[in-house]
């Protein structure tokens, strides 16, 4: 079958171009693999016309913020609206959910805990369908339909799944899920049968759904919609810009994320990177990028390899979102974690489950995979690398509904051995059965006040 790029014939590009990240040759047309025609590596999209016409930061941010009073849809999408720094299309053919806008909250308990008073959270998992996916999706998802293509594909730890089901659904396109089968949550995988995706629970892992798919969208014209794809990464950007935008673009010390395939990690340092180039902020937050000790890839290759090669491991975590062995974004990751001096750490089991209950305290809550930036925040503040006197923001990448099985395991003491349950005794709540008495309820409460 013939190869379909994204830039078929009708389409024009506008404002930017493809670029190689290692042989850094530039073309206009991207085939479905997403990779360099030349070497075979990664595609970025770039913005050749800012050397000509560098957007004025002034202009920008006050072009935003007036954006929010208006009522048309590409204005309300909280990715749209910064539309100036994403590939050029028309208002009309965006497909949105009014994905972005997410909160920013305080912390006040895990600042406390940490010892970091000035610690925040970017919860990405209020978007549309519930995680940080929605910002890259809404984009990907309006060049798959722009480009012409009836199915849109990924492989997936269930929140890629659940978002790009709803995207394709909104844009009245098919759409085709891999999933390693018994290993993403119930949850994310009830969105993308609600959302009318063709799910396949495949009997591997998630790298071989990825690996599946890239020789899939090979063979069969179906728009790959993973993190490979860089009109992902161009609408996750938002995320940073729009945290920065409520930090008034005066820059945080720390930005933390979960790595998985290390997409968002690349989005963000892209956005970053931008930013600075642009002038709409003076100096660059540090990006670190936390891991599950049993899906470290990321933490050996920097630690044993110097960044230089992809050390790929067998994946065991019960985030199972980031339960990701060979990360197609490493290089990307190595170079945003370079090019900010950031740090790379790995968390335990029990480090997540206790950050996740304590984010949870603080009547926020996020999904495991989310809760590594608090643990791993630990960490880093152990090590000398956050001091107590710098701002700290944690990207929370999913809801606290994402995963109940774990949220009600941790409760129960279903999770770890009795020394482990006895070490989180006063985060956990278990359910209380009770007889429908009046006299059992009070005694209850006596028992807790
Ligand atoms: N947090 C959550 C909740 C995720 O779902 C993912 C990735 C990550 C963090 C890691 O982000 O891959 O960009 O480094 N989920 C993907 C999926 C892989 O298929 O839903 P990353």
């Amino acid at each position: 079958m013939a190869v379909v790029s994204s830039s078929v014939e009708g389409v024009r590009q506008k404002n930017f171009r493809f670029r190689c990240i290692a042989c850094s040759s530039l073309s206009d047309a991207a085939g479905q693999d997403f990779r360099c025609g030349k070497c075979g590596d990664l595609l970025e999209i770039t913005y050749p016309t800012w050397k000509e016409t560098r957007p004025d930061a002034a202009t920008l941010t006050s072009a935003w913020k007036s954006r929010k009073l208006s009522s048309c849809p590409a204005d309300l999408s909280g990715v749209w609206r910064f539309r100036d720094l994403l590939p050029e299309v028309e208002d009309t053919e965006v497909i949105t959910l009014r994905e972005g806008n997410t909160p920013l909250y305080e912390l006040p308990r895990c600042a406390r805990i940490t010892g970091v008073p000035q610690l925040f959270a970017k919860h990405q998992g209020m978007n549309p369908t519930a995680s940080f996916k929605d910002a890259g999706m809404t984009v990907a998802a309006t060049f798959a339909r722009r480009a012409g293509f009836r199915w849109v594909a990924c492989a997936s730890t269930g929140n890629t799944s659940a978002s790009m089901a709803a995207y394709a659904a909104r844009g009245e396109m098919r759409s085709l899920v891999l999933v390693p089968e018994g290993k993403i949550s119930w949850s994310k995988l009830s969105q993308a049968l609600d959302y009318g995706a063709v799910t396949c629970q495949l009997r591997t892992d998630f790298d071989g759904c990825l690996r599946l798919q890239q020789d899939l969208v090979r063979q069969a014209p179906v728009y790959q919609l993973n993190s490979i794809n860089p009109f992902r990464l161009e609408g996750q950007k938002t995320l940073a810009l729009e945290l920065l935008e409520q930090f008034d673009w005066a820059p945080p010390d720390h930005i933390i994320v979960p790595g998985g395939n290390l997409g968002n990690s690349s989005a963000i340092g892209k956005a970053l990177l931008e930013m600075h180039e642009l002038g709409l902020i003076s100096r660059l937050p540090k990006l670190s990028v936390i891991q599950a000790e049993g899906a470290n890839a990321l933490v050996r290759s920097v630690r044993e390899a110097g960044g230089k090669r992809l050390i790929s491991v067998a994946p065991e975590t019960r985030a199972t979102a980031i339960r990701i062995g060979n990360p197609a974004s490493w290089k990307k990751a190595v170079h945003v974690l370079e090019a900010t001096r950031g740090a790379c750490e790995q968390v335990s089991e029990v480090e997540i489950a206790r950050a996740k209950a304590e984010i949870g305290a603080e009547g926020i809550g996020c999904e495991p995979a989310s809760a590594v930036t608090l643990a791993g925040l630990k960490k880093l503040v152990k090590h000398g690398f956050v001091k107590p006197d710098e701002s700290v923001v944690l990207v929370l990448t999913g809801n606290l509904l994402k995963d109940p099985d774990f949220t009600i395991g941790f409760h129960r003491g279903e999770m770890f051995g009795e020394e482990e349950n006895t070490a989180l005794v006063a985060l956990r709540h278990a359910p209380i059965v009770l007889d429908a008495s009046l006299d059992a309820v009070i005694q209850t409460l006596e028992r807790f006040n």
